[in-house]
């Protein structure tokens, strides 16, 4: 049985935005609401090199990264052909205004994705 936690009012996420979640261990969830109300929860991190894409642009049940611009679906976490990749979604639900996320996904889900580093390469002991 699904434990489902109280996260915030659709109101609270603007219309073709996101929030973000915090999690005990692991990034982020962003949890998005499109023109039309309806809301999706998929890791604040991109397929491609990880951009927030709580800070994309939001249209229709897609989303825009920020950083390359890449199209990720907001059902799926798909990436828009002719590119490739999955973010990792999380189920919700919306009862009389109000959203909720799984208590046991929020915190085992996906809890060991990263983001790239930023910066110059480092190097290995072994190269130097
Ligand atoms: S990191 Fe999202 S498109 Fe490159």
């Amino acid at each position: 049985m699904i434990s489902w936690t109280f996260i915030c009012r659709v109101d609270d996420i603007p219309p073709l935005g996101a929030r973000r979640v915090a999690r005990a261990s692991g990034l982020d969830v962003a949890i998005f609401r499109s023109a039309d109300d309806q809301i999706f929860a998929l890791l604040d991190r991109c397929p491609h090199k990880g951009g927030p894409l709580s800070q994309g642009l939001v249209f229709g049940t897609s989303v825009a990264c920020p950083l390359h611009n890449w199209t990720i679906g907001l059902c799926t976490g798909q990436a828009a052909a002719p590119d490739e990749g999955c973010t990792p979604k999380f189920a919700v639900k919306v009862d009389n205004g109000a959203v909720f996320l799984d208590a046991a996904e929020l915190a085992s889900h996906a809890t060991s994705a990263t983001r790239p580093l930023a910066g110059p390469c480092q190097r290995s002991a072994a190269a130097a």
